[in-house]
């Protein structure tokens, strides 16, 4: 487990400090951050970036994608960046941009939503299994979150959806890959309702939209959830999750570029003269997108669906183990590479504390465990976590 440092600064120093001394005090006090490597983040959907993406950002960390007038090529990047992940999600001509995270990309969603419907307030229909990012979407944009029970599978319920449909409703929001358990939700059943009431539907694909398309060829399942879809008007897709790039990058793609004028701004001031802007920040990286761009072509699709194989895999590994340990079991089956761990009799927080003491960072979820197999988990963190598990239980059955 990181220890504690000695002493916090609070102060910038009159006389700068040399950089090798300022390096070993970094060193000191970013000790008690949790590391990628060392296999104990099971928590988390982020992960050590790509070496190559890495390489990509600190070349580029200059680019401004806030005012492409004097990067224009680094935003034409982007637009390319744009189109591949559209066509990843059975749609190229998608508009959009790479933004700062799954949040920004949902509250882009619904501020889109809201505009397009002509409304300055009114109602989002989310699954509870919804993240939080739309309640915070919905109180900046004096929007109301109606939130709907979900179905024995943990997804969202379709009829308690369409029946909380009212003329106030701006939008409807599907998860695919839900932040608790990496359920999908019935896609196209909310496509198909959302057509027939005329409502947005934005699918939130956060975590899912560097997995779902990766399913068929890999002999899994596969399952419905993009712009396939008709209904389906946006989509988030973090690059920074499972697509392997450095933080910040998240991705909010239109169904055209319509939709995504809709949150079209003028900024009068930047040497190219007058220009639109569709995103929530102003300045902006474009290290990340040009990243992004980068990782893209060098992993291929053959790339990006061996990532998911091997998390995946993995997934199964911990399942396995889970269920050959004496009263745990998983909350629900898979989807992805996401794992609900329930420990029956025993206090899943006492559970989750022992776990902690132990050095392990995982989620709890009020009544469960959350355990996320990203690209830096190995076979043997899982082992060594299933050993540690059996242990903790042991003990508080004594
Ligand atoms: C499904 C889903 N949507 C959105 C987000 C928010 O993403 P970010 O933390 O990048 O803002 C998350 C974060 O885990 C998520 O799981």
């Amino acid at each position: 487990m990181p220890s504690e440092t000695a002493h916090t600064t609070s102060r910038m120093p009159k006389q700068g400090l040399p950089q090798n001394t300022i390096i070993q005090e970094l060193e000191a006090k970013l000790q008690r951050d949790f590391t990628y490597s060392s296999g104990k983040i099971l928590c988390s959907m982020c992960t050590d970036p790509h070496s190559f993406a890495k390489q990509i950002y600190r070349k580029y960390l200059e680019k401004n994608l806030g005012d492409p007038s004097l990067f224009p090529a680094s935003a034409e990047l982007e637009h390319e960046t744009v189109r591949m992940l559209g066509a990843l999600l059975s749609n190229p001509q998608a508009s959009g941009g790479i933004v700062s995270g799954g949040t920004e990309a949902n509250i882009i969603a619904l501020w889109a939503a809201r505009n397009l419907d002509k409304k300055m307030c009114g109602e989002v229909i989310v699954p509870v299994s919804a993240h939080y990012s739309f309640d915070k979407a919905c109180d900046l944009l004096n929007l109301k979150l109606i939130k709907v029970k979900l179905n024995r599978c943990f997804q969202m319920d379709v009829k308690a959806a369409e029946k909380a449909i009212t003329s106030e409703t701006v939008a409807i929001v599907g998860v695919a890959g839900s932040t608790c358990l990496g359920v999908v939700d019935p896609i196209r059943e909310l496509s198909e309702i959302a057509s027939a009431h005329n409502i947005y539907l934005h699918v939130d694909a956060a975590f899912g939209g560097f997995v779902l398309p990766f399913l068929r060829e890999l002999g899994y399942e596969p399952l419905d959830f993009d712009f396939r879809l008709p209904g389906v008007c946006s989509i988030t897709i973090d690059p920074h999750k499972m697509g392997l790039a450095p933080i910040p990058a998240g991705g909010i793609l239109f169904r055209d570029e319509k939709m995504s004028e809709a949150v079209s701004m003028k900024v009068p001031y930047l040497s190219g003269g007058e220009m639109n802007q569709s995103t929530l920040l102003g300045t902006r990286s474009g290290a990340s997108a040009v990243a992004v761009w980068a990782l893209l072509m060098h992993l291929g699709r053959v790339g990006y669906a061996a990532v998911v194989e091997r998390c995946l895999g993995l997934t199964w590994k911990l399942v396995e183990g889970i269920q050959r340990i004496d009263g745990v079991d998983v909350v629900v089956e898979p989807t992805m590479n996401v794992v609900g761990v329930k420990t029956g009799t025993v206090d899943v927080g006492l559970v989750f504390q022992e776990l902690r003491k132990r050095g392990w960072a995982i989620s709890l979820f009020v009544d469960y465990l959350r355990i996320v197999v990203m690209p830096h988990t190995k076979s043997s963190h899982v082992k060594r976590f299933l050993e540690d598990l059996q242990i903790i239980l042991d003990n508080l059955r004594k």
